[in-house]
């Protein structure tokens, strides 16, 4: 029908700002949910290439989310609105409920094989038919964020596998878990690029098990277990050393930062409906600073050719903050880390220029790496605890006291060490020193 104006049937015009504002808000809480699961699940589940590569996934998803955050605000989309998850409160409400997942199994597999694909897809679907032209900033991280997801779930799917593997009973209840959350996810319209279908809430999942801070951490089965992971943890008189010692010293440490990446995930899961976005922003950058620390340790220990099973992975910071009594774990925990930061970045410096002098230029480049990176969450620290304690309805100047009993707690606890626990860390220590003798005039 001719209507006396020039018309065109280009695709470009399929959607108005409204609606593209509409889904990225969608984006960004589904990138929201997801990682705030994540993150609360890196205490619970044991081999440490999942812990250090949910830390990388949180942050990834964080970052766009803040793009796609950054994105919806440009669009001039209401910022009230922004705040509120509107018709996708059922897809989100379902996002949340894998939080709540009967176990480490049945969260791999719900969110690998089906959160997680269902985001991918949606991207790529936004990607071919949104236009170019007028939504370019978008279209950039857009990108990026689509070709993570397909890291991520291959990720996921190596993990899953490997699950199966070792236990073929619990995955049965894990796939019953998965195909609910499925069907959920597709009465609730997916995620896709379409008004969804429907905004009513349909309530706990069967089989749900609500989450808490897991109080043990899950430990790598091919590492040393035990609770402190050096002597002079345990021991005053035992000397932090120099030379090879202080080598592998500061490569133990570093893997051992596996307890600040479980503390990242908690307080970043625990606050996130307590503070602002920035929190989230900010924890989820800090929870993946401290997985790469670990992994400096991981890999210098391993390029020096040791054995796993001799090198010794503990809990007792992560359990400090857990076990005491009257704590807030989560409070604790972001106290211990800011309590962390501060006592040991002035070793830092000192360490990367004895490395240097020793030629050792693999433990230089991470201690100095490092030291850049604790300068940074040193101030997270100091300023997230303000927050918190804010949110709380407590004086915000009251950190250092904060700080000062994670210091205290942590006493306590390496006070419960046992003389048994003593031995064995030293006879464990003195042989790896050993081995590491025999690489040396290797
Ligand atoms: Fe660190
Ligand atoms: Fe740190």
């Amino acid at each position: 029908m001719a209507s006396g104006f020039l018309l065109s049937s280009e695709q470009r015009a399929r959607w108005m700002r409204f609606d593209t504002a509409q889904l990225l808000k969608r984006f960004f809480f589904c990138e929201r949910s997801l990682l705030i699961s994540e993150a609360s699940w890196i205490p619970a589940i044991a081999p440490l290439e999942i812990k250090t590569s949910l830390a990388q996934f949180i942050w990834q998803s964080a970052e766009t989310a803040n793009c796609l955050r950054e994105r919806v605000f440009e669009l001039r989309f209401p910022s009230r609105l922004l705040e509120e998850e509107g018709n996708d409160r059922a897809l989100i409400e379902l996002f949340d409920a894998v939080k709540h997942s009967p176990s480490g199994a049945a969260f791999l597999l719900s969110v690998g094989r089906v959160l997680l694909p269902a985001v991918r897809d949606a991207y790529r679907a936004y990607l071919e038919a949104s236009d170019f032209i007028a939504d370019g900033p978008t279209h950039r991280f857009l990108k990026l964020a689509l070709a993570e997801k397909d890291e991520q779930i291959k990720a996921f799917e190596r993990w899953i596998d490997a699950d199966i593997s070792q236990s073929r009973e619990g995955h049965a209840d894990a796939v019953t878990w998965s195909n609910e959350v499925a069907k959920r996810l597709s009465d609730a319209g997916g995620v896709g690029v379409e008004p969804s279908s429907s905004s009513v809430p349909a309530g706990p999942l069967p089989g749900a098990k609500q989450y808490s801070i897991p109080v043990n951490p899950a430990r790598d089965a091919r590492f040393w277990p035990c609770r402190f992971y050096w002597p002079d943890i345990v021991d005053a008189s035992y000397p932090y050393g120099e030379g090879i010692q202080l080598q592998l010293r500061s490569a133990i440490s570093h893997l051992n930062e596996v307890w600040a990446i479980e503390a990242g995930g908690v307080m970043l899961s625990a606050f996130a409906d307590v503070l602002p976005w920035d929190w989230i922003y900010n924890s989820a950058r800090w929870t993946f600073d401290e997985s790469r620390h670990c992994r400096m340790g991981h890999e210098r220990l391993m390029a020096w050719g040791l054995d796993p099973s001799e090198i010794p992975l503990g809990t007792y910071i992560y359990e400090s903050a857990t076990t005491a009594t009257e704590s807030d774990a989560a409070t604790s925990l972001l106290g211990m880390l800011y309590f962390f930061e501060t006592k040991n970045i002035r070793h830092k410096p000192e360490r990367r220029d004895l490395f240097h002098s020793y030629g050792d230029a693999l433990s230089e480049h991470d201690m100095d790496f490092d030291w850049a990176d604790e300068t940074i969450h040193a101030s997270y620290g100091k300023r997230w605890l303000k927050e918190v304690l804010a949110a709380q309805g407590q004086d915000p100047g009251a950190y250092d006291e904060i700080r000062k009993r994670c210091e205290a707690m942590v006493r306590e606890y390496v006070g419960t060490v046992t003389s048994n626990e003593i031995t064995d860390l030293k006879m464990v220590a003195a042989r790896l020193l050993e081995k590491a003798g025999q690489f040396r005039r290797a």
